[in-house]
């Protein structure tokens, strides 16, 4: 079976009715609320916390998806939308769809098998939706490259404090095939996670999730014995050299690492926006990482437009409380170039694997798709349109 668009994305609900009239009825949620239960109840209590939760007492994780309630587009009529274009450009690549999922770093244990990762790379492959990969996954990343197919993906670097590491993982994923690294800028020190101290749980500290640095030949080389032999020295070692505290300073080195185009992930501030242009970077990607690392901020979504106006044509991508294709529909006509989906991918595919992976995609792009048919944008470029979108 192959999802990608060869009609258009609404007609999964056609192929969701005749099910319907033969008596088959859907076995995955069609909404987000449903999905989130179903997901919850699926995943183990250790790895829920840390995947719903976020930071404080979670005022801007709620606030992220309650933004999109603010705006309203108007509709259009007599426009006969009967072909939707939804696909954008991205660094020279044509993207079937405007979506992309974003880098979760346990995405590997949500998975029943434990191969989370090689699951959303196989859904990429299956949809036209690429994975931007973390660098904290179950599988090494040239693994998890190998099951893309043809749509590309992208790497997510959290950018070590031991610069021939960082230019390793970097090298490594130019020769896997990764079509550029997304970097993260917050998250070179954990936010405060009630959730997740409650329970005492991180992952990593635990072993989770750091093949690719138990596989890099830089980090092998820090450590008096291997990983195989002592996992628990991998670990310490992991913590030293996790989180860079990154300055505007380092750009020029992080630009010098790769001709790869590369993303600034967690731009919020046109200021940073001007910065990140003046230093060379590809894109930037307005982010408050779904609320789990600083409580109390703007919802991404207040800062998209200073973050496109400051941006001036440089590609912006996006995420944190997209639940819906209505969601990703608001944030593309605030001019984000590509949007990506965090939480709901993982929690379709606690419920079903790469199936769930496939439905959760399916069912933002149909809703996205039938707004733009039922509201007269048949493109991306109409939406962004003077008068299409309105505050509430
Ligand atoms: C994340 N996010 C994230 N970001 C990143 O750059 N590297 C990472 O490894 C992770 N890991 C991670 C784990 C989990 C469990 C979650 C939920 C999120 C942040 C992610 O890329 C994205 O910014 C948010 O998920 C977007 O918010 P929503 O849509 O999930 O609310």
């Amino acid at each position: 079976m192959h999802e990608k668009p060869q009609g258009q994305f609404g007609d999964y609900q056609n192929e969701i009715y005749f099910n319907g009239l033969a008596g088959v009825l859907p076995s995955l949620p069609m909404n987000h609320s449903e999905l989130e239960a179903r997901a919850q109840a699926a995943l183990p209590p250790s790895v829920l916390s840390y995947v719903a939760g976020g930071a404080g007492d979670e005022t801007t994780q709620r606030a992220n998806t309650s933004a999109f309630e603010r705006w309203g587009l108007l509709p259009r009529m007599m426009v006969g939308a009967t072909r939707r274009d939804l696909s954008v450009e991205l660094f020279g690549l044509r993207l079937p769809t405007p979506l992309f999922m974003a880098p979760v770093g346990v995405i590997g244990l949500c998975a029943q098998d434990g191969h989370g990762d090689l699951a959303t790379a196989r859904a990429a492959a299956r949809t036209g939706v690429p994975m931007v990969a973390s660098t904290l996954t179950v599988d090494p990343m040239e693994r998890v490259a190998a099951e893309f197919g043809d749509t590309p993906g992208f790497f997510q670097l959290y950018t070590p404090t031991d610069r021939a590491l960082a230019e390793s993982l970097v090298r490594r994923a130019e020769a896997a095939g990764f079509k550029g690294i997304v970097v993260t800028l917050d998250t070179w020190i954990t936010g405060w996670r009630p959730r997740d101290l409650a329970a005492g749980n991180f992952p990593q500290l635990r072993g989770h999730c750091l093949a690719n640095y138990t596989s890099d030949p830089v980090f092998r080389a820090r450590l008096a014995k291997t990983p195989e032999e002592d996992p628990g020295a991998a670990v310490l070692e992991w913590v030293r050299v996790f989180g860079n505290p990154l300055t505007w300073a380092d750009l020029p080195w992080l630009r010098s690492l790769t001709e790869l185009p590369i993303v600034l992930k967690g731009i919020c501030h046109p200021e940073d926006v001007r910065r990140a242009r003046d230093g060379g970077v590809d894109a930037v990607y307005c982010s408050n990482h779904g609320g789990r690392q600083a409580n109390g901020g703007l919802p991404a979504l207040e800062a998209l437009p200073g973050v496109v106006a400051a941006a001036d044509g440089l590609p912006v991508l996006f995420d944190s409380g997209v639940r819906s294709g209505a969601d990703a529909v608001k944030a593309l006509a605030l001019g984000a170039t590509a949007v990506g989906v965090g939480r709901p991918y993982a929690y379709g595919l606690a419920l079903a694997g790469i199936e769930g992976v496939v439905h959760v995609l399916r069912t933002l792009l149909a809703e996205a798709d039938l707004i733009m048919a039922v509201d007269g944008y048949p493109a991306l470029a109409d939406l962004r349109a003077e008068g299409a979108l309105w505050r509430i």
